[in-house]
């Protein structure tokens, strides 16, 4: 049996969060390794629909330990409120089931105003972001003045560092005009929520480390996308973690190793939310309709995805940077009732042909698709749970997909509710 990392391989909102909820039956242990509340996870068990985003989607189900690596930064205030929203849905949270790292970073009020004051300097390049303060703490983190889980034991320890931190970011906030941070109001409120986040905390590695004594299957849970990593991603258009399946070592404490199959979500068609280069877009109502009928609104923030057609080589290109074993395609159902499909199979470039997106901001400017059409289908695929179900197209389409982004179809989901999935090949099973 083999432990399984859960990653997103288009620029995010694939469906990971169904899919971690639908694995995570068979799973022990299931652990978010990056990112942090700018995730939004949907799970729609039985009508009744949970968002999470900063708790791993094993939570909801009961008996699973959840855990918080330390490549997610947490906001502590956002994480006390999305448990007590779980628990006022009749989740059980309690410090046996999460387990948070003690060494994960932070992300304090600062960070999500300082995102937000750079979102609307003019001056800035406009990312898009969710405005809760990722990259400004992932800045801080990197930068070794990040304020850290095991911190909030330590008072002392707390001062010192909330003044190396607003050396920094009073400096920040001063060129900016905005208000100075004052310390003392920041350590009081630190210490005020430390004991109610000290509850989770825990040395997470160890947990790791006993899981695989044990024999226990670890699922690990990505957030965001492969065209959203910090490297391989549209840059600067990007997120401020790497968000793919490597990452998942590094972010909660195991070895390479640890990670046997790689499952990439991967949407139908193409979403974005937010800034930034989107060859396949559609602006046309060909998009709108597949916005509306994929009700493509963001969890975090509200606002309607960008829609367009599947791009097999950004998808091909998440497959070889992110060591995809295997794809979980979602959201088929969306694609019911089109008469023909486009499927980007390449990209020009002026007078060049490319078969991979260029990392130089200019030229991903003026990438064009190259299209290939294919047949849609009338009936319907909603709520499938059999391949044989699938209209004749439909399958078509899969294996065409399957073949220009070279990995293997696992998984086909073709509605919001958890059980409206076609196993094809077990992840687990490696
Ligand atoms: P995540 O961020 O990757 O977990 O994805 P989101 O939850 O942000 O967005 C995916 C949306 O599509 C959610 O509203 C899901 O309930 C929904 N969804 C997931 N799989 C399917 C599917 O196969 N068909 C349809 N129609 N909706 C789906
Ligand atoms: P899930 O896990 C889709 C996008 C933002 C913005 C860029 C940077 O639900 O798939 P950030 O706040 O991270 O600094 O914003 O990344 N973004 C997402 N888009 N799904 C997400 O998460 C996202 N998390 C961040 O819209 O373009
Ligand atoms: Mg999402």
């Amino acid at each position: 049996m083999a432990n399984v990392a859960v990653v997103g391989s288009q620029w995010g909102d694939e469906g990971k969060g169904k899919l971690v909820d639908w694995l995570s039956e068979r799973a022990d242990v299931v652990v978010r390794f990056q990112g942090g509340h700018n995730a939004g996870h949907t799970l729609v068990i039985d009508g009744t629909v949970y968002k999470l985003s900063l708790l791993p989607s094993g939570i909801v189900r009961g008996g699973k330990m959840s855990i918080i690596g330390n490549g997610v930064v947490i906001d502590p205030w956002a994480l006390l409120k999305e448990i007590q929203t779980l628990r006022d849905q009749g989740v059980d949270v309690n410090n046996d089931n999460l387990k948070i790292a003690e060494n994960a970073t932070l992300i304090l009020p600062l960070h999500g105003e300082l995102d937000a004051l750079r979102e609307d300097n003019t001056a800035n390049v406009k990312i898009g972001t969710t405005r809760r303060g990722i990259g400004p703490a992932y800045e801080d983190k990197v930068a070794r003045r990040g304020i850290r889980v095991s911190d909030l034991t330590d008072t002392q320890l707390l001062k010192d560092k909330i003044v190396v931190l607003l050396q920094h970011h009073n400096a920040l906030r001063k060129g900016l005009g905005a208000e100075l941070v004052d310390g003392d109001a920041l350590l009081a409120a630190l210490t005020d929520v430390a004991p109610n986040i000290l509850e989770f905390s825990d040395v997470v590695w160890k947990r790791l480390d006993e899981a695989k004594r044990d024999r226990k299957l670890v699922l690990f849970e990505g957030a965001q996308g492969a065209m959203l990593d910090n490297d391989h991603g549209t840059y600067p258009y990007v997120t401020s973690s790497n968000t793919l399946a490597g990452q998942a070592a590094v972010g909660s404490g195991v070895g390479p190793g640890a990670i046997n199959y790689v499952l990439g979500i991967t949407k139908a068609y193409t979403t974005r939310v937010g800034e930034g280069p989107f060859p396949t877009e559609l602006l046309d109502e060909v998009g709108q309709g597949l916005g509306e009928r994929g009700h493509e609104f963001g969890v975090v923030t509200g606002r309607k995805r960008r829609c367009g057609w599947f791009d097999a080589v950004m998808v091909r290109q998440a497959v070889k940077t992110g060591g995809i074993t295997g794809i979980a395609l979602t959201k088929l159902d969306v694609l019911d009732g089109m008469d023909e499909l486009k499927v980007c199979v390449g990209y020009r470039v002026g007078d060049k042909t490319l078969d991979y997106f260029p990392s130089n901001m200019t030229e991903q400017a003026k990438v064009e698709p190259i299209y290939e059409t294919l047949e849609g289908w009338s009936d319907s695929t909603f709520g499938a749970r059999s391949w044989d179900a699938l209209p004749a197209t439909a399958v078509k389409y899969i294996r065409r997909i399957e073949e220009l982004i070279e990995a293997p179809i696992s998984l086909v989901s073709t509605s919001p509710e958890r059980e409206d999935t076609i196993l094809v090949r077990d992840p687990f099973s490696d």
